[in-house]
């Protein structure tokens, strides 16, 4: 999997061209308030200042423990759920505004969630509730059934057997592929996957990521995949992206951020990770000391507490996500040239 999309692939709809990224987000915060014990009121910080792009015909991987804020990011982007700050740049255009408005925008950009049978209409056949969003957006009924028999028979499930079906008749395997099949109903060209293929069994979670990635090279698509597995990460991601406690620690292309990690919280990650190799099996205890809370984030960087490498201005300095390699960023003064830290690289001189 290359990291630039093919040039000469034709991006039906496209605008800004290949190397325009499909999605820009910048400064993107969302902190929710809550009342502690004692009746104090205070924010958790679920996404604190978070940047990155989504590169046309990509797949961008988010990884990071539970709670460092993928979802509320994914939750963000779809517009689920109103951000404080920060803009999101579709196609070079500004969602929100009249160019491109939350409407035009939300019916290219899907959503599959991880609990299949909550997404689907219990009183809905399958058909129904895959025509659903055509129909709602004024395509004709017929069409729009045709439509979803269509993509029935496109993520696996016969039309004849299963358009009459109930979700409670159906297996957590084939919802899912009712809700993928259903995300692609109005023809997007982003779709946004939230621990999609987490509740499923290895052997459905394997055949369903295969099917992901055929209906992406078929329908041109682009996917944010989110997923606290990183086997799973890395065997569909061309670029990973890892957050901790509401911000961005590390981005680049998957081999070079899962196999040569530049910070100490992504190797953290990996090493706390059961290895695929069953000769391997051993668990290495890296991540331990007080789990994240991002209602009181640690100053400086937020991993500082738990970090190996940590010095005195770990806790001062809030590091930077800088570029160490033209696709790849870390916010990790320990690899920042000039920051202070003793591991710090030598700052070059300039000539
Ligand atoms: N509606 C909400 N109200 C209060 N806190 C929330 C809400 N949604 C999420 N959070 C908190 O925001 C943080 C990030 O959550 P989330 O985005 O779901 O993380 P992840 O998907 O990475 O597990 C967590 O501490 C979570 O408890
Ligand atoms: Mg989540």
């Amino acid at each position: 999997m290359s990291v630039i999309p093919d040039a000469s692939d034709p991006f039906a709809r496209d605008r800004g061209g290949p190397a325009q990224p499909l999605l820009s987000v910048s400064g993107l915060t969302k902190h929710f308030p809550v009342r502690k014990a004692g009746g104090k009121k205070q924010v958790v910080r679920a996404v604190d200042g978070v940047d990155f792009d989504v590169l046309k015909g990509e797949t961008l991987g988010i990884v990071g423990e539970s709670g460092c804020g993928k979802s509320t990011t994914a939750k963000l982007l779809m517009g689920l759920i109103e951000r404080d700050s920060g803009g999101l740049l579709y196609d070079g255009q500004a969602v929100g505004e009249r160019a491109m408005p939350w409407r035009s925008y939300r019916r290219q950009v899907q959503m599959v969630f991880q609990d299949s049978y909550a997404s689907l209409n219990p009183r809905m056949t399958v058909e129904q509730s895959i025509a659903f969003g055509p129909k709602v957006n004024g395509v004709p009924g017929r069409e729009a059934v045709e439509r979803a028999r269509g993509l029935l028979a496109r993520v696996g499930l016969e039309p004849k057997r299963f358009a009459g079906r109930y979700p409670h008749e159906i297996s957590g395997g084939q919802r899912q592929r009712v809700n993928i099949a259903r995300s692609l109903a109005l023809e997007p060209r982003l779709v946004l996957l939230d621990e999609a293929v987490s509740a499923l069994d290895k052997s459905v979670e394997a055949q369903v990521l295969n099917l992901l990635l055929d209906l992406k090279a078929e329908f041109g698509l682009t996917y944010i995949f989110i997923s606290h597995d990183l086997n799973v990460v890395r065997f569909i991601s061309d670029r990973v992206m890892v957050m901790y406690l509401g911000r961005v620690s590390e981005i680049g292309p998957s081999d070079t951020v899962l196999d040569a990690p530049a910070h100490p919280y992504t190797e953290a990650l990996l090493a706390s990770m059961p290895s695929l190799d069953p000769d391997n099996r051993t668990q290495v205890a890296l991540l331990a000391g007080d789990p994240p809370n991002p209602i009181d984030p640690p100053t400086g960087c937020r991993f500082h507490p738990r970090c190996a490498l940590a010095e005195d201005i770990c806790s001062q300095t809030e590091p930077p996500l800088d570029g160490i390699q033209p696709l790849h960023r870390v916010a990790c003064l320990a690899r920042q040239p000039g920051s202070g830290h003793s591991a710090a690289p030598i700052p070059a001189i300039a000539a």
